[in-house]
């Protein structure tokens, strides 16, 4: 099985940015995480981080063809303007969980619309970076 670990804006400064809300583990600490959850799960993993919208809808499309099986996403704040990183995970069909750090649902106004979560298969939110952990779970042990 193949994931691919998708992080958009700004998550390359975790472990910086906001501790208070975000934490104070790294973004390199994250990606270990992941892939040491991966080794033991025996699974295939992809970690990529852009601050470009355009480079998130292309490792979507790409996702396609390498034949990916699921995809984990924190678009970031593209999360809450994006239709084209909406649009991509539409046309892949690929399985998609959306995760955020923070509970955004507690957050600001402008934080409450979700365009991924419209193809999400499921949404994860104020579990810090052990939800990367539920989401990748979540595809392995398919989608209950
Ligand atoms: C975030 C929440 C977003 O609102 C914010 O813009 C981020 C991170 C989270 O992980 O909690 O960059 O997706």
């Amino acid at each position: 099985m193949k994931i691919l670990v998708l992080n958009g804006p700004n998550l390359n400064m975790l472990g910086i940015r906001e501790p208070g809300i975000y934490g104070t583990e790294t973004y390199d600490t994250l990606i270990e995480k992941i892939k040491k959850h991966a080794e033991e799960k025996n699974v295939e993993v992809v970690c990529k981080q852009s601050n470009h919208e355009g480079d998130l809808v292309d490792w979507i499309q790409e996702a396609f063809f390498d034949k990916t099986d699921g995809i984990v996403i924190n678009p970031g704040a593209y999360t809450h303007t994006s239709v084209a990183i909406l649009d991509a995970v539409k046309a892949v069909k690929i399985p998609t969980v959306e995760i955020h750090i923070s509970k955004v649902e507690e957050r600001e106004d402008f934080r409450q619309i979700s365009y991924i979560s419209l193809a999400a298969a499921k949404t994860i939110t104020g579990k810090g970076t052990d939800g990367y952990i539920e989401a990748m779970d979540f595809l392995i042990d398919g989608q209950n």
